[in-house]
Order: structure tokens, then sequence, then C-alpha cells
């Protein structure tokens, strides 16, 4: 195409001009960057050009035989030729134990557009501090080449203190890069989502949305052209997205043994996990594969080279408020407790207060049966199918596994949040009776036990004849806020 423009003696500028397309446009086909020029696009350039009907079908063609897949839709709406946009955040560190993922969904994202239609969004998921923007800004550095239009990213603060984004100012954004000057910008919603569509609708753009925490801050975000992608990360499952824009699901997996273990080696180094390798198992068990929460402790014991792993288990372990150990002073945001707690302030009263209550139930998992009983939520089919509606919320948010239908479990350190926040926030007789129900024949016998009790600190000795067993009592102690935050649960 170069040689035809250079005969007609015009330049990329001159020809973009005629032609009513960006000069980007014009460079990258030229250039070989846009693999698939638009027929349309192609069309106009033949004209501005002055081809003819043959010519015109031959520069056509000449793109297919090179193994360019035309696409038939329109030629791009043009916007001022701007920089092209490369938001994408930088990725620090090493991504450690998601090799098979990201084989498996660079892949996905390599793609040719027209060989799977409008490209379905991929959302990923998983808890708090599994690593979901890490794991998306990993992959799309790793695509990145294949959007020769630029990359998009917005952190839409789904889970953080910041007030969340909203789309209308998003896109407000996403289309400045672009090139639409703010004067051009319409003002409604649909007005923006509809021009930053045109736009794209000639373009290979990569789009990243970060930290979402409900589908409608990002269906106007997604294209519809198979050219561009979108990867969105969110705790929530956004039900919507995938039911409706049939959003493809990437559920990021706490990280395996040797994967964590290579994560604390990486920021603490070899010689510290061999000198305590019991300490360093320990550790390891504790964090459950949470990569914030080896991340934040590896660090700990970094800045500290004198202190010992088994003295960071200990604090780890230690009753009373064992996530202080997670604390990172100089960066309150990306401590486990605040990261958390940004999910729990979101959840609905009722999701809110079962997410405490469970909190108290120390096995590794429970039943749905128990959980009503711990709830005194009723036992009755209709009172069953409310509370695992309840339930559902806290699984979708991520702050609860549910492994089997019906079968709920929690990340050990999201339990030791939901006791602390149940130790805070839940008077203790209610706390009492939630944690003593499940042990006796049901709720009544649980209180009949409790209201018998004195109020104020007891001696164990005492607490232990109330329950039964010493383990229980003391666990109640710890789960209640432990000694000295709240001396009513004993
Ligand atoms: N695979 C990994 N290898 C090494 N470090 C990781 C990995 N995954 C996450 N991290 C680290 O863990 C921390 C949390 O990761 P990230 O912010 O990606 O989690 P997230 O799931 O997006 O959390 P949130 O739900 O709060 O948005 C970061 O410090 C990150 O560097
Ligand atoms: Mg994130």
């Amino acid at each position: 195409m170069r040689r035809l423009r250079e005969a007609a003696g015009l330049t990329q500028e001159e020809l973009a001009d005629l032609a009513g397309l960006s000069v980007r446009t014009i460079r990258d086909i030229e250039l070989g960057r846009t693999a698939r020029p638009y027929r349309r696009s192609l069309e106009l350039i033949a004209q501005a050009l002055g081809l003819n009907a043959e010519g015109a079908a031959r520069l056509v063609r000449t793109r297919k035989a090179r193994g360019a897949e035309i696409a038939e839709a329109g030629a791009a709406p043009t916007a001022d030729d701007g920089p092209r946009a490369a938001q994408l955040p930088p990725v620090t560190g090493d991504l450690i134990g998601r090799e098979d993922l990201i084989a498996a969904y660079e892949r996905y994202l390599s793609l040719p557009g027209a060989a799977v239609g409008p490209r379905a969004p991929l959302l990923i998921t998983g808890p708090a501090g599994v690593g979901k923007s890490m794991l998306a800004t990993r992959l799309a550095h790793g695509v990145a080449h294949l959007y020769p239009d630029g990359q998009l990213f917005t952190d839409l603060h789904g889970h953080d203190a910041v007030e969340p984004l909203d789309p209308a100012s998003v896109l407000r954004g996403f289309l400045c890069s672009l090139g639409v000057s703010p004067s051009n910008l319409p003002g409604s919603l649909s007005g923006l989502t509809a021009l930053y569509r045109s736009l794209l609708a000639d373009r290979r753009v990569l789009i990243l949305i970060d930290n979402a925490r409900a589908t409608e801050q990002v269906r106007p975000l997604l294209p519809n052209s198979p050219g561009s992608a979108v990867l969105v990360t969110s705790r929530a499952q956004l039900r919507g997205l995938l039911i409706r824009d049939g959003a493809q699901l990437l559920e990021t997996p706490y990280l395996s043994e040797p994967a964590a273990t290579a994560l604390l080696e990486e920021v603490i180094g070899p010689r510290r996990l061999r000198a305590e390798p019991a300490a360093g198992r320990e550790l390891i068990r504790l964090c459950g594969g949470l990569p914030l929460a080896l991340r934040v402790l590896a660090e700990r014991a970094a800045q500290r080279p004198g202190l010992l792993l088994r003295d960071l288990v200990e604090e780890l372990t230690r009753p009373g408020f064992p996530l202080d150990a997670l604390d990172v002073p100089d960066d309150p945001a990306s401590t486990l407790r605040t990261v958390l707690s940004w999910s729990y302030r979101a959840l609905p009263p009722r999701a809110a207060r079962l997410f405490r209550l469970l909190g108290l139930h120390e096995g590794p998992d429970i039943r749905l049966d128990a959980v009503a009983r711990l709830t005194a939520a009723g036992s009755g089919s209709a009172s069953l199918n409310r509370l695992a509606a309840e339930l559902s919320v806290l699984v979708d948010a991520h702050l609860l596994e549910s492994p089997a239908p019906g079968r709920y479990r929690f990340h050990l350190l999201v339990r030791l949040y939901a006791a602390e926040r149940a130790a805070e926030e839940e008077s203790t007789r209610a706390g009492g009776i939630a944690y003593a129900a499940p042990r006796f024949a049901g709720q009544d016998e649980a209180r009949h036990r409790l209201d018998g009790k004195p109020r104020g600190a007891q001696p164990p000795a005492r607490t232990r004849e109330w329950y039964g067993e010493h383990d229980n009592a003391l666990r109640l102690t710890c789960s209640s806020g432990g000694p000295g935050r709240s001396t009513g649960a004993y």
C-alpha cells in the first residue's frame, strides 16, 4: 500500500485526510501492525488513491493473500490521532505458581478476533488477596503486542477505601485516551458508550478493568467488536456478566504449597526457610496459599533478619487478634484485615451477621443445617432455602467457600477475621449461643445453658463445666475476642 500511496504523491497524513481515516490506521496498515484491516477501510483508501474497481479489489485481495482476515464491518469513525494508549500498570515481582493459567489464557486472548466473534470478556474472580489483579496484569502484558491499537486500564476501586468509579467517568477517560477531545465528549452514559464502541469497531485494543464490584460498572465498558479484548477482575461473581455477556470465568485458586514456598523463598531467601523448615511449613499452612498473606508475612520477616520464623508462627497462632501479625504499619491498605473489611462492609446486613456468626464456628467446615442451628434460622425448608441464599451472598463475595452443595468453609484467615468481627460487633450472649448451639441438641439447650451462667468473667473451670470439653471452652474464649478483649464471653 505504501508503494501505491507514494506513487500517488501522498503523505500518510494526506491519505488519511482523503480517506476519512486516522493517520494511525494508515500507518499501522503500512507497517503491517494491523493484521486484519477492515474491508471498508481498504475500500476508502482505494477510493482516496483513485484506484479503479479492479485496483481496489486487488488491494483487498493482497491483504487477504498475506493471511489477513478482512473484517466485514464498516470503517472506524475517526478520532484525533493522539498517542497510543499504553496504560497497563507494571507487574512488580515474579508471578508465582500461575504458569498453567497464563499459558491457557494467553492462548484464549491470542485467538484472532474474527475466529471467535466478539470475544467474550474474561472475568477473573477469587477471594481478597488471592492475586487476581496481579494475574490479570501479567496476562495483559503477555498479550499486549497483539493489540497494537493500545491498552486501556482502569481500577474501579470496587472494594477499597476509594469511592467506586462510575462507568461514565471511566469512559470519558478512555475516550480521551483514544484521541477524542474533551469538548467532543457526549453528556450521557449511552452516548459515551456508543462513541466508545464506534471508535473501537476498527481497532484492536486490550482493556483491563480491575477490581470491579458490579456488572453495571463493567457492561458499558465492553466493546462489541471482535478485534478488542477485555479482562475484568472482581471479588464478586458478577453473574450478570457471566450470564448476559457470556463472560469466560477464570476462578483464581489459592497457591499450591510449592508455589507458596517459592513465594516465601523469593522474599526472605531460602536460607531462613532451610534453618527453620517446620516453622516455614506452618507459616505456609496458616496462610493457606493466600498470596497477600504470604507476601505480608514474608516482607515482615525480610525487614527483620533477626526474627525467627517460629516467632511469626507464634504471633499468628496467639489467641486474641492473630491478624495483627499481618498488619503493615506504613501501608494499612495492604493489611489483610483492611482488605477483608472492604468486602465485609459491602455486605447486606443479614449476610454480614451470618458472616460474623460463622466465624464462631471452628470446625473445618459446616453443613447448612448446622448453620441454621448456629443462627437460629429455623429448620423448615423455606428457612433453609432463605439461609442458603444468604450464604450464597458470602460465597459470591468469595468470603466463604462451598466445597460441595450444602457445605461451607472459610479460609483460615478469613475465619479469624469473621471471629474478630463477631467479637467486636455481636453481643456476647448471641455469640455464645451461636457458638454453643451446634454442640448441644439445639438452640434452646444452648440458650438454657448460657442463661444459667453468671455475668462477667468466669474462671476456665466453670466454663469447662458448662461446655463439657476443655478445648471448645478455650476456643470460645478465643473466638470471642480472647482474654482481655471481651471477658463477657466467659
Ligand atoms: N502468584 C503470585 N505470585 C507472587 N505474588 C503474588 C501472586 N499473586 C498475588 N501476589 C501478591 O499478593 C498481593 C495481592 O495480590 P492482588 O492485589 O493481585 O490480589 P487481588 O486478588 O487482586 O486482591 P483484591 O481482592 O484486594 O483486589 C500483591 O502484593 C501481589 O503482589
Ligand atoms: Mg485486585
